[in-house]
């Protein structure tokens, strides 16, 4: 696994995550699994676990998730974060085995198991054993090629596919500031280098992409605007969104480290005083085979 993502950055960003996704995607997701009495879904990339703390809502009966990441540290969070949260709204927590975690919801058991793994070989994935593949900020990071042989593998088993949280390209820090074209063209190269899945990332590419790898399989797919808005009170995720942007742009706009660097620390000051916010567009994605 090539790339690393950290563990407080996910937190930071996941009530945004939150408040961005579609419901209605979600609720048409819902809809497809009707048929399912105890729906078991497998959540690519899932980081802390982000993605099943908001979908699993939408489920209303007793469901399962598959997490899967390759980052050890992640996932031991995303299980830890899971009793958590569902202590904090008085559900139960039990462990019937040693890797099977049960939150024990009014309207039925959520089943959260985990497995460690590199995403970049889809014939690893264990497609047979689930009813959906999920996935959240993760398609950017893939090749075009990952994303054809996941969804030539989900036609043969008929499986839905959703991705929430798909950035494309759009996106605006206010007010605006000199050097903002600059870092958000280093920073759309960098969404572009290869992140480990046998190819160029999509980047903002990735909801068109979605849409041909599963439409050339025979899917129909239904997109959604899901934007993250980040108020000016939001300091610490305004800040930390500017200085990951400098980060990136750095690694590219070699010639112009002065003046990414000057951005930053504007930016950086801007947030500290309450007076940065931001505005970046994504998609969330729903393929449903027909
Ligand atoms: C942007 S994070 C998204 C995490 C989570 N879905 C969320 O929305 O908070 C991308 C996740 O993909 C995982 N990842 C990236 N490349 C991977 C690979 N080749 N194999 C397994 N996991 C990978 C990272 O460890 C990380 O957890």
């Amino acid at each position: 696994m090539d790339e690393n993502f950290d563990g407080d950055w996910l937190a930071l960003r996941e009530p945004f995550d939150a408040a961005a996704r579609s419901p209605a995607l979600a609720e048409a997701l819902m809809e497809h699994l009707d048929e399912k009495a105890r729906p078991r879904f497998l959540d690519l990339g899932a980081g802390t676990g982000s993605l099943t703390r908001w979908l699993g809502h939408f489920v209303g009966r007793p469901h399962a998730w598959v997490l899967a990441d390759g980052d050890a540290e992640l996932m031991s969070r995303a299980f830890d974060t899971m009793m958590d949260a569902a202590e904090e709204i008085g559900w139960a927590a039990t462990w019937p085995k040693k890797k099977t975690l049960l939150l024990h919801s009014p309207h039925g058991a959520w089943r959260i198991e985990g497995i460690l793994a590199d995403l970049a070989a889809t014939e690893m994935l264990p497609l047979e054993s689930v009813d959906a593949v999920t996935c959240s900020a993760l398609c950017d990071l893939v090749s075009e090629r990952w994303l054809h042989a996941l969804a030539a593998a989900m036609a043969w088993r008929k499986l839905p596919f959703y991705a929430a949280l798909n950035v494309s390209g759009r996106e605006r820090f206010t007010p605006p500031l000199t050097g903002d074209a600059l870092v958000a063209r280093g920073f759309a190269r960098d969404q572009r280098r290869d992140k480990g899945f046998g190819g160029i990332a999509l980047g903002a590419g990735a909801p068109a992409a979605i849409t041909r790898a599963f439409e050339a399989n025979g899917y129909r797919v239904i997109r959604a605007p899901s934007p993250w808005i980040i108020p000016r009170q939001a300091r610490e995720m305004a800040q930390e969104l500017a200085l990951g942007h400098a980060e990136a742009a750095l690694r590219h706009e070699r010639r112009s480290t002065r003046q990414i660097r000057e951005w930053a620390e504007k930016r950086a000051d801007q947030a500290d005083w309450g007076q940065l916010a931001a505005r970046v567009d994504h998609q969330d994605v729903l393929c449903l085979p027909a």
